[in-house]
């Protein structure tokens, strides 16, 4: 069997970590979230006060990025990767709303994204990964063998998010949730630096109606065709 790389990319909050997760656990591969990454970023930004009010200081942010480490390591419970800045475990701080609210304009920045896509490319040398975001397969992996556009309407979307999140306990309205859905698809796909878009070779899952077993099997099918 050879390894391969697998690029999941689409819109925010339809679901690619879980299908990236389940399907990496499957094949026996890494799976890496390049999202939290760029939370990550935010979360360095937000607390030393170079973003706020949903704007970013873009020259002291980039001033600053050596100063940034971003790890990820297995929880021996859960054996799932969770995110690091610099040692500390930041896993559910970067999932909430101020980071959210902040993480688009941060992934605006030439010189972020190119520090990001750097350490992305080092992860996935040896391949036997699946990584998801919004680049991967345009950016960061263009040779990817197997290359996933996912999708689902905003509605949806803001609706799987608000159950997560109330589940949590965290207090949310569905229309903040789905303004930032919106949002956050607006400056993603309209960036001049690598913008969100579908790789011409990009195989497209619209999963508004599908189950995660649907999503999965569907998935799985493709990746066996090419390993
Ligand atoms: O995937 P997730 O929603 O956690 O990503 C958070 C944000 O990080 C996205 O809304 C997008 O602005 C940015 N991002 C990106 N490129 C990636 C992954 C995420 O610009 N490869």
């Amino acid at each position: 069997n050879k390894k391969i790389v697998i690029a999941i990319d689409g819109h925010s909050s339809c679901g690619k970590s879980t299908v990236a997760k389940q399907l990496a656990q499957q094949l026996g591969y890494i799976y890496l979230d390049s999202g939290a990454m760029y939370r990550a970023v935010t979360l360095f930004a937000l607390r030393n006060k170079l973003a706020s009010n949903g704007t970013v200081d873009e020259q002291a942010l980039i001033s600053r990025l050596a100063e940034i480490k971003i790890e990820f390591r297995v929880n021996a419970t859960t054996k799932q990767n969770e995110t690091y800045l610099n040692g500390e475990n930041v896993e559910e701080e970067i999932r909430q709303l101020p980071v959210a609210n902040h993480v688009s304009p941060v992934a605006t920045i030439r010189e972020v994204r190119a520090e990001m896509v750097k350490q992305q490319q080092l992860m996935g040398q040896e391949k036997g990964i699946v990584m998801d975001g919004r680049d991967i397969g345009t950016v960061v992996f263009p040779n990817a063998e197997l290359k996933i556009f996912m999708t689902a309407s905003p509605e949806v979307r803001a609706q799987r998010r608000y159950d997560e999140l109330t589940a949590k306990g965290q207090q949310v309205s569905f229309e903040e949730i789905l303004n930032n859905v919106e949002e956050r698809d607006r400056i993603d796909s309209s960036r001049e630096v690598s913008p969100l878009k579908q790789a011409d070779d990009a195989l497209i899952l619209d999963n508004s109606h599908l189950t995660r077993e649907e999503q999965l099997q569907w998935a799985i099918t493709k990746a066996q065709e090419r390993i």
